[in-house]
């Protein structure tokens, strides 16, 4: 049977997070910790999933349930990726299990993976925890779309994927940018406009970033929602907040193009303001940023949703090991990463 390892990075939000939601743009990094995915077509009819890092092992399902029924929140992701692909494209299924089995007969080309024999087999892996805000769950459904078009010969180009990746996530989450979507895909650093209007690699060599994990997790669609009630109740306010923060992205992409990291960092510690103002900038996280600053970073914010997961620091060459000494000091895990990652890859 055939089978194929495919593997996507993880992200880092730079700036521009909540903002990106409603238009702005935002910038976002790939980080080196990446999602593994090894997916098989087998003649089965099973759909089966083993997702360690996620709790689920040795989970089944008809190929025709998928979709249907509790689906664990491990699963979700994974399930309907596969959904979603052979709902896209169930001609090429079809097509490919009639050369896995020679004797069967070519089926009708608008065959639904209703009518066929196949099964999927998808074993995930991480290099990262999904606690740390890194966008496991995208990677892992751009990871399935790769190796689903690879095996299947659909030969999805990026922007097929990032169309499909970002349906998947909105089906399940019903809001998001896609930036993560987007992340997985190119890799690099990215200036991004939703929903993939605009998907930019900024040209750069290196970017000084320590990361810092607060130990705390949040649900990033109940914050996406707190924020849009406030914007409901203050729209004069959280407009403009908004529309700063877009000013901010425009400033920062043209510092980090020129690698003029003072300045980057003055404009991530605007960023972090405004995003105090919308609400999500959670003590802990607020501790570490502080404690960043003061350890000497040129700036610090928080990376995401915020609330909790992670935040990040510039640092000078000299700087680096009194930041993460502030970080942990402040309670803080100082995760070592390098950014600027590869994107999604055939193993
Ligand atoms: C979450 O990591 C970042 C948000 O901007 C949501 C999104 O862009 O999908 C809050």
């Amino acid at each position: 049977m055939k089978k194929i390892t495919v593997s996507a990075p993880g992200k880092l939000m730079l700036l521009g997070e909540h903002a990106v939601v409603y238009g702005k743009p935002c910038l976002v990094t790939a980080v080196n910790q990446r999602m593994t995915a090894t997916v098989e077509l087998t003649d089965d009819k099973i759909f089966q999933l083993d997702a360690p890092d996620v709790q689920i092992t040795n989970y089944q399902k008809p190929i025709t349930h998928l979709g249907k029924g509790e689906i664990p929140k491990g699963a979700k992701f994974v399930e309907m990726t596969v959904k979603n692909f052979l709902n896209r494209h169930p001609e090429r299924l079809a097509k490919d299990l009639s050369r896995m089995r020679p004797s069967n007969k070519l089926r009708d080309s608008s065959a639904s993976p209703q009518n066929d024999n196949l099964g999927i087999k998808i074993v995930t892996k991480s290099e990262f925890s999904s606690e740390f805000g890194f966008g496991s769950s995208s990677a892992s459904t751009v990871c399935v779309i790769k190796a689903l078009s690879q095996l299947t010969g659909a030969n999805l180009d990026n922007k097929q994927i990032f169309n499909l990746a970002y349906k998947t996530v909105l089906d399940i989450q019903g809001k998001g940018s896609g930036f993560d979507v987007a992340a997985a895909i190119y890799g690099g650093t990215l200036y991004f406009v939703s929903p993939g209007k605009v998907i930019q690699p900024l040209k750069i060599n290196t970017l000084p970033l320590i990361v810092g994990y607060s130990g705390i997790k949040f649900d990033t669609v109940r914050i996406i929602d707190e924020v849009a009630q406030k914007a409901k109740k203050y729209p004069w306010v959280i407009g403009n907040v908004y529309d700063q923060i877009g000013q901010l992205v425009e400033q920062a992409k043209k510092a980090i193009l020129k690698e003029d990291w003072e300045s980057l960092g003055e404009l991530m510690n605007f960023n972090e303001g405004y995003l105090a103002t919308l609400g999500v900038e959670g003590k802990k996280l607020s501790r570490m940023i502080y404690a960043a600053r003061d350890g000497g970073a040129y700036g610090a914010k928080l990376s995401g949703a915020g609330v909790g997961d992670c935040m990040i620091a510039l640092h000078s060459v000299q700087g680096k090991q009194a930041i993460k000494k502030a970080i942990t000091e402040a309670g803080g895990q100082v995760i070592n990463i390098k950014t600027n990652a590869e994107g999604v890859r055939i193993e």
